[in-house]
């Protein structure tokens, strides 16, 4: 008879207990990206609803924002570092491809031999970090799991590109997941379109930038991320809706339940159409944080929750729906309870 392999089993229900951010110094205008893409603030208002957006330094790196958002998380969360077992980095902007970016940042955060890793999931990492947060302290793999979103896009975006330099910005969001008297995270509901892969991309691999050094030496431009904005509306404004529709229904709502949406900061538009379809209760709070943080990527929904948290329009306790989406095409979507701030 074959051996029978013991398996463990977790916290019933899990909820995010504390939260961190972690926004670069510099704030940047919408006149300073305009001029090398001849572009205006007024375009960039209407077209994104984007007003400022922050830019890291030097000194601010995947690295220190990451751990500068997981130290206000941990804190918020009242956890001992010591009872964080699993660190989970989401990003697309981690430039060296080996090692991931989680063990070290693990380690600066003083945790002894946390399981650490990175996932890419274009913008949508986040809501796809949650849900891995969320199932690994359901199984019994972890106690607390600390999910961090944090992109550094001005070290992918070309300045000069009219359809991403006025649209991504810099920053870093973490989460504590774990375990919880009450249900707080509900389930994902997530997916991809492959078939929409090129939507959003680097428009290079490395190889073919080595390539192209051999054959133009100085020439050469390096890898930069490319977006064919008008293919990513359309499907983000036509096929999100069912998506959120699912989640809310999946964690036994319904929209009138909702307390506040808090979507991937993408664009201003493709919010109010979301929040629009979705025909969400007066007093349901739609998060903004895009106007003065840009399309951080994988770290905008933290960014986003924190701000409606400190901007006192949403409290501990409300109920979000979170729906993340962007390059792969990829998706995620659940219904969470606001965790405790500060
Ligand atoms: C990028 C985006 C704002 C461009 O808006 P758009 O209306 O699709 O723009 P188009 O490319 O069709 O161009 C429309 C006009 O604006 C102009 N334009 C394009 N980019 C411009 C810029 N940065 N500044 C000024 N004018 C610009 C074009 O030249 C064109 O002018 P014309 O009508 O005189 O020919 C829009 O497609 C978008 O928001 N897409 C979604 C992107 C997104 O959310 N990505 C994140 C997903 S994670």
């Amino acid at each position: 008879m074959a051996a029978r392999i013991a398996q463990t089993t977790g916290a019933e229900h899990t909820a995010i207990l504390g939260l961190g951010v972690y926004r670069p110094v510099r704030v940047v205008t919408n006149d300073e990206v305009a001029g090398p893409i001849n572009s205006s603030d007024e375009w960039i208002r209407t077209r994104s609803g984007i007003k400022t957006r922050r830019f890291a330094s030097d000194d601010e790196t995947i690295h220190t924002m990451s751990v500068a958002a997981a130290r206000g998380a941990i804190e918020s969360a009242g956890v001992d570092v010591d009872q964080v077992d699993c660190v989970i980095v989401a990003t697309s902007t981690h430039l060296q491809l080996t090692p991931a970016a989680g063990p070290r940042i693990a380690t600066e955060l003083g945790m002894n031999g946390a399981a650490a890793f990175d996932i890419m999931a274009g913008c949508a990492g986040f809501c796809h970090g949650l849900a891995l947060a969320s199932d690994l302290v359901r199984a019994g793999t972890s106690k607390n799991v600390l999910v961090i979103g944090v992109e550094k896009l001005t070290d992918t975006v070309n300045p000069a590109d009219r359809s991403t330099a006025f649209l991504f910005a810099d920053g870093a969001g973490a989460v504590i997941v774990g375990p919880s008297e009450e249900p707080g995270i509900g389930p994902t509901v997530w997916g991809s379109d492959g078939t929409q892969h090129h939507a959003i991309r680097q428009d290079k691999n490395w190889i073919e930038f080595f390539r192209e050094i051999d054959e133009k030496g100085l020439d050469a431009v390096r890898p930069y991320l490319a977006m064919e904005g008008t293919a990513v509306f359309r499907w983000a404004a036509h096929s999100l809706e069912k998506v959120c529709r699912d989640a809310i229904d999946r964690a036994g709502l319904s929209t009138d339940d909702l307390d506040a949406m808090i979507p991937h900061q993408a664009n201003g538009r493709i919010i109010d159409i979301m929040a629009r379809v979705l025909k969400l209760p007066e007093n349901c709070v739609l998060a903004d944080d895009i106007e003065e943080t840009g399309n951080t990527s994988a770290a905008s929904i933290p960014l986003a929750m924190e701000a409606l948290l400190r901007q006192g329009r949403s409290k501990p306790g409300d109920t979000a729906l979170l729906i993340a989406f962007g390059a792969g095409l990829s998706y995620a979507a659940q219904v969470v309870t606001l965790p405790d701030w500060r």
